[in-house]
């Protein structure tokens, strides 16, 4: 039973013997006559009675799943559906005008159990490069995310490397600016950097530690990790598998970069862009790239965006390019309680992108101006044409006598070229110390 419900009985409870109680004292006071007296008892105590019946309602409710009445929701996503209730799909007609910029923050923030200290980031930095942490002592975090202005956060493989070679099936994402995500991983299955950093310590094509308990173990035979632990948190039983979780995590919030030529654009310096990424922003905006890379990570899966973080991927199915990239051999996240997958994932940041390709979820597109192309056939159904008569499409409705007309279906080569130019203007340099 989760602790909502019992909250509510015990609510319930008190109200009951609450009104118990009011009812005899106001019975008392009332009713000096006997006959009155188990009159007004009837009525009273047939509302006591219909109150409890209503609390014992909305608990039996409460517990069903769905739709019906859910009064301590847990934080659950309503999945995208395949296309939009209306049957239509994402199209730039849907972009909300005007469009609000906004800048990155230059801070990221912290959950209230693990506030950032520099004694902390330190450690966080010590355990992230550190390859005994692995069973063979070969890779460490950084192995696979290269802390680097020019690798971004990633490792340029189509996918990561684990220990003993063994090559997994998903690209290493960026760990940059990931402490805006709400949710991590290609398929969102993580909710928060600490939750994260656990897992790759021990899967076994990472990793590869047989448990968590030897991570623990072995960061508590080295020396400076003991002193380390003490001094980022004072007064407790330091080396703990949470803890080790808690550094990590703290130390990658710093990983940020809220620098960028766009970022300065956006606080005011005009000469930030050039005229062509300025004109590659209008064109993210209108062809409706901001439905879901939106907000100052780019990203409806950032705090920022109060959205759905994940999104049906293709959303166009049977493209060419579904089949030249195999975008749907993997099916993303679980989107029901069946387990069932169907091709939803979770909208990555575009922050850094220029560096941190190949690109997608099996890392399978080598060049930003494909995966420009990609995003634009695929989730906004546009054309990719240089011909003028491709950029409107021309429908009659017959019912209704009218034309309708939609234009910007296409976009050109040097459409694509622009909003790749804009994507470069998202590269920002980490501070300092890293
Ligand atoms: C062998 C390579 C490898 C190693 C080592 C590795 N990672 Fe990763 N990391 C990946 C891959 C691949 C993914 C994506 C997996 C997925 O989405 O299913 C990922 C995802 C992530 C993400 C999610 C980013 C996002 O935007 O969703 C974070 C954060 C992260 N790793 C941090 C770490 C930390 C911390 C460590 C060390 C404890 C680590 N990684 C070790 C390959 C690696
Ligand atoms: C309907 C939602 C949606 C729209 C619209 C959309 N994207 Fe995406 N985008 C996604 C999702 C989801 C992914 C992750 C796909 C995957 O799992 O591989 C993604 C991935 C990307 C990537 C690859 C990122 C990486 O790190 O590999 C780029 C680049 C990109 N989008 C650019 C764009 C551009 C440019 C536009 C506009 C032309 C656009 N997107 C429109 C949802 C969207």
């Amino acid at each position: 039973m989760n602790t909502g419900i019992i909250e509510l009985l015990a609510f319930g409870l008190v109200a009951i013997i609450a009104g118990f109680f009011l009812l005899i004292s106001m019975v008392r006071e009332l009713a000096p006559k006997q006959r009155r007296k188990w009159l007004l008892g009837i009525g009273l105590g047939t509302g006591i009675i219909a109150f409890s019946l209503k609390i014992g309602l909305i608990v039996l409710f409460s517990l069903y799943p769905g739709p019906m009445l859910s009064l301590f929701p847990e934080r659950q996503y309503e999945y995208a559906p395949r296309s939009l209730p209306d049957g239509r799909r994402y199209d730039s007609s849907m972009v909300k005008t005007p469009y609000t910029w906004q800048a990155l923050p230059s801070s990221a923030p912290s959950p209230g159990d693990n506030p950032l200290t520099a004694e902390k980031t330190r450690l966080g930095k010590m355990l992230f490069f550190d390859t005994r942490l692995s069973a063979d002592g070969t890779l460490s975090c950084a192995s696979c995310h290269e802390i680097s202005n020019d690798k971004g956060g990633g490792d340029g493989l189509r996918a990561s490397i684990g220990i003993n070679g063994q090559q997994g099936t998903r690209n290493a994402p960026t760990v940059l600016n990931a402490a805006f995500q709400k949710v991590l991983f290609w398929d969102g299955r993580a909710a928060s950097l600490e939750d994260q950093a656990k897992g790759p310590l021990i899967n076994p094509i990472e990793m590869g530690m047989p448990s968590l308990d030897q991570v623990v173990e072995t960061v508590s035979g080295i020396p400076a990790y003991i002193e380390a632990f003490a001094a980022a948190f004072p007064g407790q039983p330091s080396i703990t598998i949470d803890n080790i979780a808690k550094a990590i995590a703290a130390y990658e919030r710093t990983l940020i970069t809220p620098d960028s030529p766009y970022d300065r654009f956006v606080r005011g310096d005009r000469s930030a862009l050039t005229a062509q990424q300025i004109r590659g922003m209008a064109l993210f905006e209108s062809t409706g790239c901001v439905l879901c890379h939106s907000g100052p990570n780019f990203s409806a899966a950032s705090i920022f965006v109060d959205d759905i973080p994940f999104r049906l991927f293709p959303s166009v199915p049977d493209t060419e390019y579904d089949r030249q990239y195999g975008f749907t051999d993997d099916r993303g996240a679980a989107p029901d309680k069946s387990g069932s997958k169907s091709g939803i994932w979770r909208i990555p940041s575009l922050r850094n992108v220029n560096r941190t390709g190949p690109y997608f979820h099996n890392g399978s597109v080598a060049s930003l101006e494909e995966a420009v192309r990609i995003m634009a056939r695929v989730q906004l159904n546009k054309s990719l044409s240089n011909s003028a008569l491709d950029d409107r499409s021309i429908q009659w409705l017959s019912g209704d006598q009218r034309l309708a007309v939609a234009t910007h279906q296409a976009l050109s080569d040097s459409e694509v070229d622009e909003i790749v130019a804009f994507l470069k203007a998202l590269d920002g340099e980490l501070p300092p110390l890293h």
